[in-house]
């Protein structure tokens, strides 16, 4: 099997390091994934990288077992980015049509997509992705394909989505450093969305809420096209904080009293029902109720999923995506967490696994695993999706991303 036909996503959380192999099967197949590890992050500090030398030394070691595991070097990979630092914003493109007769053409299209990335980036911001989402022709309002029309005047309606170029520089030195080429850059949300949600979910509207250590990150999807993008600066850690404040323990300590004993809806537990502080590493003798401890969790919950909430707000989505909310990352795995997002969205809720893969390694049906297995969801389908177009001068030349917007359209008319 050549070597080029594997696929590698790599998933550097603010607590773990995430990586996954892939193998693509053939058109409409599910992708096979033959390798997958995880290990602790270091160095990483809100989806940012706060220590170079440290975050190396875990991304190697992650690379390290998943060679192990698939007996193949892993040379290059598609690499998520998140952090607090990532900006959507609308943007709008305009020129003149090139041609006399005013047929519109696919460099047209080009150049209306590069003129809305030139009015939007802030100098010390790079553009990750351009999502073109409708086209006006002359008055024409709502087109999704203009190739082949006639106008003089031609116009998209895009969004855009930036990072600060030092938190991307310091990413992508991170992963050169452990010797690997990046294929591109990508942003974690958006790969996890690849394989979290169906098609039909994006198509009637749905946010993707993945919580991962210290961020959560939401997508909204409707009828296709991502429609907001953010990474709050609030994750599952802030639970396991409020724990150890809470139960007055160490963080190790209220960490293994979340993972083992918590859940979100108090009054799922019962009145007497206690846990002994001493039955965890580390702990001393002590009786807490467990429902004073759904207490703390609930609480800061809601507060997450309200601070989620507003994000919807400001895009008038509140309480109204049909296909609900899509928990995934790692916060997603606490109990009840489906019921208080139920009630917080005023939505349907459930929590997303991969899919759209095959795998002998179990570890990976696991809403952890989401934005790795994403990543070589993102690589695999580069040929065939449609809309977005990863845009990072540093990997992609002008040519490249011209060439992504051409594969773009040829999908389209499909
Ligand atoms: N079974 C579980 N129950 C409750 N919480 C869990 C469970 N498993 C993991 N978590 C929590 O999930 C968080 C880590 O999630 P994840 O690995 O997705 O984060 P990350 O990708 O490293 O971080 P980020 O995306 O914020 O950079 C931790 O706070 C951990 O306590
Ligand atoms: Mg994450």
């Amino acid at each position: 099997m050549p070597r080029e036909s594997f696929i590698t996503g790599l998933d550097i959380g603010s607590t773990n390091i995430r990586v996954a192999v892939g193998q693509v099967q053939g058109e409409n197949q599910p992708i096979h994934i033959v390798g997958a590890a995880e290990h602790e992050a270091h160095g990483i500090s809100k989806g940012a990288i706060t220590s170079i030398e440290d975050a190396v030394s875990a991304i190697s070691a992650t690379l390290e077992t998943v060679e192990r595991m698939t007996g193949i070097p892993t040379e290059h990979a598609f690499v998520g980015i998140g952090g607090t630092h990532i900006a959507s914003m609308e943007s709008h493109g305009v020129v003149a049509v090139s041609r006399p007769n005013g047929e519109i053409r696919e460099d047209d299209v080009e150049r209306v997509v590069e003129a809305a990335q030139a009015v939007a980036t802030p100098p010390n911001y790079e553009i990750l992705h351009v999502i073109p989402r409708t086209f006006t022709v002359d008055n024409q309002h709502g087109i999704r394909d203009p190739v082949g029309m006639t106008g003089m005047r031609l116009e998209v309606e895009a969004q855009i989505i930036q990072g600060l170029s030092g938190h991307i520089k310091n990413t992508t030195k991170a992963v050169f450093r452990t010797g690997l080429s990046i294929d591109d850059l990508v942003l974690g949300s958006l790969a996890a969305a690849e394989s979290a949600l169906t098609k039909r979910q994006k198509e009637l509207g749905v946010a993707l809420v993945a919580i991962g250590g210290a961020t959560t990150s939401v997508v909204v999807f409707e009828e296709g096209d991502v429609l907001h993008v953010k990474v709050l600066p609030i994750g599952a850690g802030h639970i396991t904080n409020d724990i150890a404040i809470g139960l007055r323990t160490s963080i190790e300590l209220a960490e293994q009293v979340k993972l083992q004993a918590a859940a979100a809806v108090p009054a799922d537990v019962g009145k007497r029902e206690e846990i002994n502080l001493s039955d965890f590493e580390g702990g001393e003798q002590a009786m807490i109720s467990r429902k004073h401890l759904a207490e703390i969790v609930e609480a800061r919950l809601e507060e997450m999923f309200r601070m989620v909430d507003k994000e919807l707000q400001a895009i008038d989505r509140s309480g109204l995506l049909p296909a609900g909310i899509v928990l995934t990352g790692g916060g997603a795995k606490l109990n009840g967490m489906v019921e208080v997002a139920k009630k917080i969205f005023r939505l349907p809720a459930a929590v997303g696994v991969p899919q759209g893969i095959v795998s002998a390694i179990d570890k990976i049906n696991d809403p952890t695993f989401t934005t790795a297995l994403g990543l070589v969801q993102w690589g695999a389908g580069l040929d065939q999706r449609s809309g977005i177009i990863g845009k990072i001068t540093n990997f992609s030349s002008v040519t490249a991303v011209t060439s992504k917007v051409k594969q773009w359209f040829k999908n389209m008319l499909r």
